[in-house]
């Protein structure tokens, strides 16, 4: 090969690596019908290996069927159906979650890594919103029977602004799709992130950081 047909395939090389990722943007495709999650096992995979036999248990939860308790500091519980819950997701990329809400019950900014989530209210209202990496804040008030969309890996809230409780649930393009929640990551994280980190960070001094830490323990 010439260089310059040499650098055109390797051109068109990249490129197709380039859409090839883009097309696997979430969960990756399944190789077969079924691949139940053996959550007990030791073999350490992306996802997790597939159980030999199954049944319709595997694919079956009823655990949002009720509303969670929400009598927390936020007031607030995310009630999740994911793989952890449900083996039979494993590979499919999808899951749910309830999400209930205390009258003005927080479920604070956070991000989901893997996925993007779309929320559908069942009762209630809330002030949702979600900030893009050019820190343009998207919100809304949103009332039963509606739907808002978080895209993937952006920081994002819900707030139940009324004085009856609230509840949504929450579908995500991912079997897993991880929860990082700001607060906790930057001010309870295990070892603890250094005071002079969080106070050059948000320009306040080691006393104020030291007061938020105490305060923000992982979700109780
Ligand atoms: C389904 O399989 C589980 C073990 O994985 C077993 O405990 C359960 O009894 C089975 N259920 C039915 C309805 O066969
Ligand atoms: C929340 O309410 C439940 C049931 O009423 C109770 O068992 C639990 O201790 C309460 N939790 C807190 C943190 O108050």
């Amino acid at each position: 090969m010439e260089i310059g047909q040499r650098m055109v395939a390797t051109a068109v090389a990249v490129m197709s690596f380039a859409v090839f990722l883009g097309v696997v943007s979430a969960d990756p495709d399944m190789l077969q019908d079924v691949c139940v999650a053996d959550l007990a096992s030791k073999v350490k995979v992306n996802g997790f290996p597939c159980k030999a036999a199954f049944n319709e248990t595997d694919f079956f939860f009823d655990g949002l069927a009720k509303p969670g308790l929400t009598n927390n500091t936020l007031g607030s519980l995310v009630t999740a159906a994911n793989v952890e819950k449900i083996p039979g997701l494993n590979t499919l990329g999808v899951s749910l979650s309830r999400i209930d809400y205390a009258p003005y019950g927080l479920n604070p900014p956070h991000t989901h890594p893997r996925a993007t989530e779309i929320v559908f209210v069942l009762y209630g209202e809330l002030h949702v919103g979600f900030i893009t990496t050019g820190n343009v804040l998207v919100a809304k008030t949103i009332k039963a029977g509606e739907i808002f969309v978080f895209p993937r890996g952006l920081v994002h809230f819900q707030k139940n602004e009324q004085h009856t409780p609230a509840a949504v649930v929450a579908a995500f393009n991912s079997q897993l799709p991880g929860t990082q929640a700001i607060a906790t990551a930057l001010f309870a994280a295990k070892p603890t992130v250094p005071d002079d980190v969080l106070a050059k960070a948000f320009q306040i001094d080691a006393q104020l950081v030291e007061m938020i830490k105490a305060k923000v323990a992982p979700k109780s």
